[in-house]
């Protein structure tokens, strides 16, 4: 009799033999760790040690926490671990993209990937993402109060239509572009497939139809004009054989940039503005880096001088990892902190614990962004990992820097982050860290 692929099987609920609890019926462990999912991971740890059973809903999963199993998740070298099982709960949205594939299949796809990636297509994306940023924000310079979390957001989707598809998000089709982006991200908070209408997951598989042809329309032209956005590199990538990559190909690998791209990159705004308005000290390290340039707008060549904007938001990160948990599925049995891992196991590790886990971190919760100086991050190649790792280690990592560094820069360089005196925000955590109210703030201008 032949085995069934790893791919068609369902996954394996019975870890009997794993320490751990499925907390309460039919919801499971899914309260505790949606309210604060590092409390969780620390109660857990201590009770019953670096790999632990919980569940959510219906779903049986192993909790694998600490840095050494992330290194054995991410750089999977005995290929135990699947992606695409690990993230089968949002199949229908984006399952055809690289974050969904596993080994052969994966590599085939991240090469559609490659040149939209590469540091001298992005000097292609730098004066749009600098324009948008000032756009966005001229107008709440010295405007009173706002809450930044909605400006961030919108400044963001601005971008992505912009340097994702060439379309300036000003006119009527940047308009509805930029709100099928929204409600496509918006469904990804789905519990249940619900495809009727005034449910955000059938709002999400609506948007992706408008996206996906909104796409097909301009594959044929972005493979004859030179346009030098992100989609028009994905439709002239080609594959081994010297074949461009599928229509079907491009659709998927362009949706999920904005699952990966969108909410992750916001938040790390949001949060590092959160923290200098706790820490103006910071703010003005970081203003006297950005005048010393003497610029109005900056590129990845300025990068080097900014180190300020790189510690912060690497200890943003640190504090409030966007992606604070990843998923995996077990192919085989394994073993994960001498604890035997049958097949088709659903795991996951946490990124947002490993960043301020016991026994490796000074003082793991005080802001200190001077840690990285320190090198205090370098104990273990995946103490610190905010973009993952391995095969799958995130596409967008120097995009995501470059869009804070200059929506930073043009933030501090001569106005001040003020929060509300004694502000104690109320924190959402899952599935990204922000304060529940968008972080509402001034921004006052300095001499
Ligand atoms: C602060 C911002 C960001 C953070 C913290 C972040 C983090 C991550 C992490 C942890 C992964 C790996 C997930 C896994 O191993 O399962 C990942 C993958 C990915 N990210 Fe990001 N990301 C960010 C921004 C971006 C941006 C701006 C883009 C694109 C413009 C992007 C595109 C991707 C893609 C396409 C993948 C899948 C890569 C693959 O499967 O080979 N991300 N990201």
């Amino acid at each position: 009799m032949t085995e069934t692929h790893y791919l068609e099987r369902p996954d394996n609920r019975d870890l009997r033999q794993i320490p751990g609890d499925y907390g309460l019926p039919l919801i499971g462990n899914a309260l505790s760790l949606k309210a604060n999912p590092l409390k969780f991971c620390d109660d857990r740890y201590r009770r019953y040690g670096a790999v632990s059973r919980f569940a959510m809903g219906p779903s049986h999963i192993v909790l694998a926490l600490g840095p050494e199993n992330a290194r054995e998740l991410h750089l999977d070298v005995a290929k135990n671990f699947s992606s695409a099982k690990g993230l089968g709960h949002f199949e229908t949205l984006i399952g055809g993209s690289l974050i969904m594939k596993d080994f052969e299949a994966h590599r085939f796809q991240r090469r559609l990937m490659q040149t939209a990636f590469k540091s001298s297509s992005m000097d292609g994306y730098v004066e749009h993402i600098n324009a948008i940023c000032l756009d966005t924000l001229r107008p709440l310079f010295d405007a009173g109060e706002f809450k930044l979390g909605g400006y961030a957001r919108s400044t963001l989707l601005e971008i992505a239509a912009q340097t994702f598809t060439g379309v300036t998000g000003q006119g009527s089709e940047g308009a509805r572009l930029k709100t099928a982006f929204e409600d496509f991200i918006d469904g990804f908070t789905f519990i249940f497939e619900i495809n009727i209408p005034g449910f955000k997951y059938h709002g999400s598989l609506r948007a992706k139809q408008y996206i996906a042809a909104f796409i097909r329309e301009l594959i044929a032209d972005k493979r004859r004009n030179e346009d030098e956005d992100i989609l028009a590199h994905f439709c002239r990538e080609r594959d081994e054989n010297g074949d461009y990559f599928s229509d079907y190909d491009i659709v998927e690998n362009f949706v999920v940039l904005l699952f990966a791209a969108q909410d992750t990159t916001t938040a790390s705004l949001v949060n590092a503005c959160y923290e200098l308005g706790r820490h103006p000290q910071w703010q003005q390290r970081m203003r006297e880096e950005a005048r010393a340039l003497g610029k109005e707008t900056i590129g990845q060549a300025d990068f080097d001088a900014l180190p300020s904007f790189t510690m912060l938001f690497n200890e943003t990160q640190r504090l409030h990892s966007s992606v604070p948990l990843f998923p995996r599925r077990s192919i085989n049995p394994c073993e994960l902190s001498g604890v035997e891992i049958p097949a088709d196991t659903l795991l996951m590790n946490a990124i947002t614990y490993n960043h301020v886990m016991p026994g490796w971190w000074s003082e793991p919760q005080r802001f200190d962004p001077e840690r990285f100086e320190r090198g205090e991050h370098k104990q273990h190649p995946f103490l610190f990992h905010p973009f993952g790792g391995g095969a799958h280690k995130c596409i967008g990592m120097h995009f995501a820097q470059m869009v804070f560094r200059i929506f930073m820069f043009h933030i501090v360089t001569n106005y001040e982050i003020q929060l509300r005196p004694g502000y104690d925000p109320d924190w959402q955590y899952l599935p990204m860290p922000k304060p529940r109210d968008n972080l509402p703030l001034r921004l006052v201008q300095v001499g």
